[in-house]
């Protein structure tokens, strides 16, 4: 990656040219995943999946998934395998993943990779999965957790130390008023972090075996990670 500027404005340094297929974003509760992945929208054209949003839509529609999800969810424990699966199953069966898609919390257990991975292996002509985990540490973690704000209607997401609206409180673009996640408290991202290091550390490990795998410092502003998350992917696609 340059850092002049004169790489970045070519389509390979800025990824327009990438057709990404399937992207997973890994990386502890706050990291910027989401973040990174509405950025990638705008880049490859290509729709974010966030199990987590999915989830918090179910709740907030109160379907029977909503239901079972809510408690667990707002204790910070994950929800279970074979319901996020099928939930997932139903969002990659629609049209606009066929050039690729962007995993954003998914997979999270050992169970979801294995799942994923027969599920893309099973895809004529589909291209692999590859995995790029954004790592940071706790205490960054923890204030980009407890800064957040995210608006109901658009779910651009905001922070009050590193990345604030324009007008405290409100959405930049809707003017809504901001909402806090009812699992960003200190206590319930211990809970997070807990679920994280037992269940999701190791699928970190099973891609980085698998060897389509790169690794992003997340503390660095937020266009420099996803610069490093495109140079990252376009190097994992040529060599694949
Ligand atoms: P989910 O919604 O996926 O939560 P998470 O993994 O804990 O991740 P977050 O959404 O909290 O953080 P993020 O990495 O997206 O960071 P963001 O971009 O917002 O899951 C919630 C729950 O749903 C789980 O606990 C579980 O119960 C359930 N669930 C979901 N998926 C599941 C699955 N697969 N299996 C089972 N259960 C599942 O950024 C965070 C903050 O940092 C923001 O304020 C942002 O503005 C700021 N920020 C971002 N980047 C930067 C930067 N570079 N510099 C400064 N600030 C930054
Ligand atoms: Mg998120």
């Amino acid at each position: 990656m340059s850092a002049s500027g004169t790489e970045v404005a070519s389509g390979r340094e800025t990824g327009k040219n990438t057709v990404p297929g399937p992207v997973l974003l890994l990386g502890a509760p706050g990291v910027g995943k989401g973040t990174q992945a509405k950025e990638l929208v705008k880049l490859w054209g290509v729709p974010q999946i966030s199990t987590g949003d999915l989830l918090r839509a179910n709740v907030a529609q109160g379907t029977p998934l909503g239901r079972a999800a809510k408690e667990i969810m707002e204790r910070g424990d994950l929800v279970p395998d074979s319901l996020v699966d099928d939930m997932v199953a139903v969002r990659l069966g629609q049209p606009d993943t066929a050039r690729g898609y962007i995993l954003d919390g998914f997979p999270r257990t050992l169970v979801q990779a294995s799942w994923l991975d027969s599920r893309v292996a099973a895809q004529t002509g589909a291209l692999a999965v590859v995995a790029v985990d954004i790592y940071l540490n706790y205490n960054e973690l923890l204030r980009r957790i407890t800064g957040r704000r995210n608006c109901p209607v658009c779910q651009a997401i905001y922070n009050v130390y590193a990345n604030p609206p324009q007008r405290e409180g409100f959405c930049d673009v809707e003017g809504a008023a901001l909402i806090q996640r009812a699992d960003d408290t200190e206590q319930v991202f211990e809970e997070r972090m807990r679920a994280y290091q037992e269940l999701t550390a190791p699928v970190v490990e099973h891609y980085r075996e698998q060897g389509r795998f790169a690794e992003v410092d997340g503390n660095r502003p937020i266009a420099a990670i996803t610069a490093g998350i495109v140079a990252a992917v376009d190097l994992l696609r040529r060599a694949a």
